[in-house]
């Protein structure tokens, strides 16, 4: 009886252990989608054909071997692959820790947790939903929210956060918060499963690597909301 509590509980630790590797994984394929689309984004300070220009090669890239936008299919495919992956296993592991504590704590201290670390869950699901409006906005809707055209990518992204839209861009501002605090914990988590964080020395390299990849990232893509509101990116 005690051999099978073990081997069950072997079975659960071992699987445990490979949601968190699934999740650092895809956790790592997205950190390096939103350094190059950061970055990328960053185009919209040199005016409206070198960002529209960057656009265009998005669609062309690996052309004439891959048809027009196949490279980016390739990636919406692998980053749709790591969303059902990444979300997939939160949700795996969010039930795990809830059935192993079925009674609640009287009192919930949360004593050496930080702020990013309490907010992954919820911050999670925000960005999930930021992520849905942001597609429908910008790529599969393509809606403009001035009522303006919506077929050249640097005027749709003017148009969306300038002028009366400007509350739009202090959304997008609010969801890079998210970002940030998300990005700050998950790197600092991914080190700690693949097992970098094993000395208080490679632990404090963990947490600067959880600093410098939210800050660079979130404050990279809050450069271009904010300076569309107000008014330096325009068009
Ligand atoms: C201030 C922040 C952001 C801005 C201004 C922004 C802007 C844009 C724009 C303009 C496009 C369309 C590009 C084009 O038509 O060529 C786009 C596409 C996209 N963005 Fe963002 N983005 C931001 C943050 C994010 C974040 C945080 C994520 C993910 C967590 C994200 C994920 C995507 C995805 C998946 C696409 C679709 C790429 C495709 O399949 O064509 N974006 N973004």
């Amino acid at each position: 009886m005690a051999t099978t509590e073990l081997v069950k509980g072997v079975r659960a630790t071992r699987s445990t252990i490979a949601l968190k590797l699934a999740m650092a994984t895809s956790g790592i394929i997205f950190i390096l989608f939103v350094l190059l689309h950061m970055y990328g984004n960053l185009k919209a300070f040199s005016g409206h054909d070198a960002y529209n220009t960057y656009a265009e090669h998005l669609r062309t890239l690996g052309t004439p071997m891959l048809p027009r936008s196949g490279a980016l299919w390739v990636i919406r495919v692998v980053l749709i692959l790591s969303l059902v992956v990444h979300v997939g296993s939160a949700v795996a592991l969010w039930k795990r820790a809830s059935a192993a504590r079925s009674t609640k704590y009287q009192v919930k201290k949360n004593v050496a947790s930080s702020l990013s670390s309490r907010t992954m869950r919820w911050g999670g699901v925000t960005l999930l939903l930021f992520v849905i409006w942001h597609l429908l906005e910008f790529t599969i809707g393509k809606i403009n929210i001035s009522g303006g055209a919506t077929n050249d990518p640097y005027n749709l992204l003017v148009d969306s956060f300038s002028g009366t839209s400007w509350w739009m861009g202090v959304i997008y501002l609010i969801a890079m918060l998210c970002l940030g605090f998300h990005l700050h914990h998950g790197t600092f988590s991914a080190c700690q499963t693949l097992g970098l964080t094993n000395s208080a020395a490679s632990r404090a390299r963990a947490r600067i690597a959880g600093w410098v990849v939210a800050i660079v990232i979130a404050g990279g893509f809050s450069l271009v909301p904010l300076f569309t509101i107000f008014g330096v990116i325009t068009k």
